[in-house]
C-alpha cells in the first residue's frame, strides 16, 4: 500500500480575526480534500495518555488541536514524523495507510477529528504486525 507520512501535510485553515474571538471554518473539498462524513472530538484525556494506535484503510482525517496542544507520531512502515499541533487553525491531513498516535496532551486539549467516513471498525489496523505487513504487500 503506497501511501507515505510525506502525504500528510499540515493544512493551514481560514482564520477570520475579530477582537471579540476568532472564527476557523472547514468545508468539504475546499480546505479539506475530501467530503466530511463524521467529526468526533477526544477530550478530557489525561495527562500522560496516548490515544491512536491504529492505522485504517480507507479513511481520511483532519486533526486539529481545537484547545491545547498535543504531538501526532504518525508511520508509513518506513518513515515517521511527529506533528506538533497546538494552533486551532491548523490541522494535520492524515492519508490512509498511516500508523498514529497522539500524546502529549496538554491540561484541557480538545482533539477534533474531521473523518471521511463514517465509523467503521472493518476499516481499523490495530495490530502493528499487521500494519507492516499490509505495507509490504
Ligand atoms: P478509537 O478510534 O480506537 O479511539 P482512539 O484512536 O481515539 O484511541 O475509538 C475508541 C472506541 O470509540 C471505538 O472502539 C468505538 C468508539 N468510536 C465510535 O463508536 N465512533 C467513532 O467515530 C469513534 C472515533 C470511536
Amino acid at each position: 500500500m503506497e501511501s507515505s507520512v510525506y502525504n500528510c501535510n499540515v493544512i493551514e485553515l481560514p482564520k477570520q480575526h475579530n477582537p471579540a474571538g476568532n472564527i476557523t471554518f472547514v468545508e468539504n473539498n475546499i480546505q479539506v480534500p475530501f467530503e466530511v462524513k463524521r467529526v468526533y472530538y477526544l477530550y478530557d484525556i489525561p495527562g500522560g495518555e496516548t490515544r491512536g494506535g491504529h492505522a485504517h484503510y480507507e479513511l481520511r482525517q483532519l486533526i486539529v488541536a481545537a484547545s491545547g496542544s498535543f504531538d501526532v507520531l504518525i508511520d508509513d512502515g518506513k518513515n515517521k514524523k511527529i506533528v506538533n499541533l497546538n494552533r486551532p487553525n491548523f490541522g494535520l491531513l492524515v492519508v490512509p495507510g498511516i500508523w498514529r498516535e497522539l500524546v502529549n496532551f496538554s491540561s484541557g486539549a480538545i482533539c477534533l477529528v474531521l473523518a471521511s467516513q463514517k465509523y467503521d471498525e472493518v476499516d481499523y489496523i490495530r495490530d502493528y504486525n499487521d500494519f507492516i505487513t499490509y505495507k509490504n504487500k
